[in-house]
């Protein structure tokens, strides 16, 4: 079994009275392909944000290969290596596609300011492997030159998810990534993500399970706070409570109840 990189351990986090995160137990492994799908509400982006260290729970603790991170801030978990999430990773509209990678790039390996790469090192490091690799990978050669924001919102997408590939981050984290895209953008998305299957620890947090069942290995029910069930696919299916939810879920963002299983 491969190593340990992340676990919760009874990780609660309360908005005054209401418990948005309730008491989680939770472990993810190196080069795990892992989902959190649950309904709008169920706690998905507030679990997010404590392993990212946005939050801070009230109670429980969060480890990074047995270290204790719980009160570590996003900056610090980052510096890690821990994680990334294009979320945190934002990218600069006027400049074009292929200098936000080579910032993203410098900013994540080499310790050079901000400005003295904008105005010395873009050109110089454009064609360098990792960025032309990265932009193969990522399907954005023909937008090579484009300014960000002439980007489709698929595009800009793939970009901010290569920037934070580009990180080598342990744990790529994505809360939504799919959110607002067309059914073509999406399966470009999970397109380049599977090229990184195998190489790199992938945590989605999802609300519409149909859009990942075919990419995770291994999903996570969140409802109410609570992991109500954590395994394969079909296995998540069979729980009564989730077959309850999962049809919330569709129902929710259809508006037409089209429940499978
Ligand atoms: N910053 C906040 N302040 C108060 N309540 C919050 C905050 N963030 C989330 N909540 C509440 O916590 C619950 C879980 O929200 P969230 O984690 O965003 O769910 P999800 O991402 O699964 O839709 C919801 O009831 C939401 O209204
Ligand atoms: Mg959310």
């Amino acid at each position: 079994m491969s190593a340990e990189i992340i676990n919760a351990q009874g990780v609660t986090k309360r908005f005054g009275g209401l418990v948005a995160v309730d008491r989680v137990d939770y472990s993810l492994r190196e080069y795990e392909v892992a989902g959190i799908i649950g309904s709008n509400g169920a706690g998905k982006t507030t679990f997010f944000n404590l392993l990212t260290g946005y939050y801070a729970p009230d109670e429980g603790k969060i480890l990074h290969k047995g270290q204790d991170i719980t009160r570590m801030t996003p900056q610090e978990r980052v510096a890690r290596g821990l994680m990334r999430t294009f979320q945190l990773t934002s990218t600069f509209d006027n400049l074009s596609v292929v200098d936000n990678l080579v910032l993203a790039f410098f900013r994540a390996h080499r310790k050079s300011s901000l400005l003295h790469l904008l105005f010395n090192t873009c050109k110089k490091h454009r064609s360098e492997d990792r960025i032309v690799a990265i932009l193969e990978t990522f399907d954005l050669q023909h937008a090579r030159d484009r300014q960000v924001r002439h980007l489709s919102l698929g595009e800009k997408r793939r970009l901010e998810i290569a920037m934070a590939v580009l990180a080598e981050p342990e744990v790529l984290l994505l809360d939504e990534p799919l959110a607002g895209l067309s059914e073509s953008e999406i399966r470009g998305i999970l397109d380049v993500l599977g090229r990184h299957v195998g190489r790199q620890t992938i945590l989605i947090v999802e609300h519409k399970i149909s859009h990942v069942k075919d990419f995770l290995q291994r999903l996570t029910v969140m409802h109410d706070g609570r992991i109500i069930a954590d395994g394969g696919y079909e296995e998540c299916l069979r729980h009564p409570e989730v077959r309850k939810s999962y049809w919330q879920i569709d129902t929710a963002a259809e508006g037409e109840g089209h429940a499978t299983g």
